[in-house]
């Protein structure tokens, strides 16, 4: 069976492997569920280990089979699953249990060990292939009025969860009726959050660097969100204009912008970082001045990772309103579909060097 691979630690190394295909009895206590690859989303996260900036293959591998964000069709599944039968679409979650209590609760998204299995990122074999097999806890079912979409349950289930977040620590306060958000970065993430926060009736901002970006504008827009390039405004005369956000979800990929944001927030206000940088950047940072507004102003900077199987369902159900509230935007932000994994090369062409590649993905078969 065919699957797109790299040899982790190696630049460039993507390439089509050969892998066994995987039985039900792959998987415990007849958990299995045998699912057939339909699409597979790639983002930074897939580049950034094509340059060899992360990622590690599963013990007793030279290679990793890339693939993180798949949507499928159910093919078997085994005498104790329930909750899908063959013929069902699906997608599954990321990350598998490590050892802490976290993990016993199902909560490996919040796992406090340092080494983490992640499929397709870190030491197991991501959804890149014809078919892949995995217990039922770790398979969610897609509505099938959402098949255009499924290949986007990754990427929401990561908004949903950095949203529910920054609302559950944020009953500290025990009233918070945030009014304002900025959302920074128009990629998938950006655009994802900012509609699940038009969903909860903010007053949303997209915050990118790019001047008439074309379609992430119109996106943004179409979602009832306000476009900014910030050449022609910052942050800060943002703020000034508009008032202080009351939450910022940070998703540009880039730190120096992180920090920036904790100088805009306001009063009683959340800060979500989603960014994951592998670089060593550094910047100076303006530390008395963010620490006193910090510490007077009871504010909450918050990191998130990764989802469990609640923040994939939760990040359907938004995928599914937004279809009723905004019908058809979502799917524009399904801009580069490439046609096998074979073409593995073109793949991370479109990530690395296509601006306007919003989102990539690979059409592994139909349904
Ligand atoms: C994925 C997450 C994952 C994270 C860190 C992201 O691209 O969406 O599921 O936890 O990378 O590896
Ligand atoms: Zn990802």
């Amino acid at each position: 069976m065919k699957a797109l691979a790299v040899r982790p630690g190696i630049a460039h190394s993507s390439h089509v492997a050969e892998l066994a295909p995987p039985k039900l009895s792959d998987v415990p206590d007849d958990r299995g569920v045998l699912v057939r690859t339909l699409q597979v989303g790639v983002d930074a996260t897939d580049a950034e280990i094509d340059e060899a900036l992360y990622g590690a293959a599963p013990p007793g591998y030279e290679f990793l089979v890339l693939g993180h964000e798949v949507f499928g069709v159910v093919e078997e599944v085994g005498s104790e699953v329930t909750h899908v039968q063959p013929g069902d679409l699906c997608t599954c979650t990321v990350r598998r249990p490590g050892s802490t209590v976290y993990d016993q609760i199902g909560r490996n998204d919040i796992t406090s060990d340092e080494v983490y299995f992640e499929r397709g990122i870190n030491l197991l074999h991501g959804f890149l292939t014809e078919k892949f097999v995995d217990d039922a806890e770790f398979i969610v079912k897609v509505p099938v009025g959402l098949s255009h979409l499924g290949v986007l349950s990754e990427p929401a289930s990561v908004c949903a969860k950095g949203i529910e977040q920054a609302y559950l620590a944020q009953s500290r306060l025990q009233v918070w009726e945030p009014k304002r958000a900025f959302v920074t970065g128009a990629g998938q993430i950006g655009l994802l959050t900012a509609m699940m926060l038009r969903l909860r009736g903010l007053d949303v901002y997209v915050l990118a660097r790019t001047r008439n970006p074309g379609l992430k504008e119109e996106i943004a827009n179409a979602y009832g969100a306000t476009y900014v390039s910030t050449l022609d405004t910052s942050i800060h005369e943002l703020a000034k204009q508009v008032g202080k956000p009351d939450l910022i979800v940070e998703a540009t990929g880039n730190s120096a912008i992180a920090f920036e944001c904790m100088e805009v927030l306001s009063l009683n206000g959340a800060l979500v970082w989603t960014s994951i940088t592998g670089g060593t950047h550094r910047v100076e940072v303006p530390t008395d001045k963010i620490n006193i507004e910090w510490v007077l102003g009871n504010k909450l900077l918050v990191g998130t990772v990764n989802g469990n199987r609640n923040h994939f369902e939760k990040g359907l159900a938004d995928l599914a309103l937004a279809e009723v509230m905004y019908p058809g935007v979502t799917q524009r932000i399904l801009t580069h579909p490439v046609h096998g994994l074979e073409n593995h090369a073109e793949i991370m062409r479109l990530l690395t060097e296509d601006k306007s590649a919003l989102k990539v993905y690979v059409e592994v078969a139909d349904l």
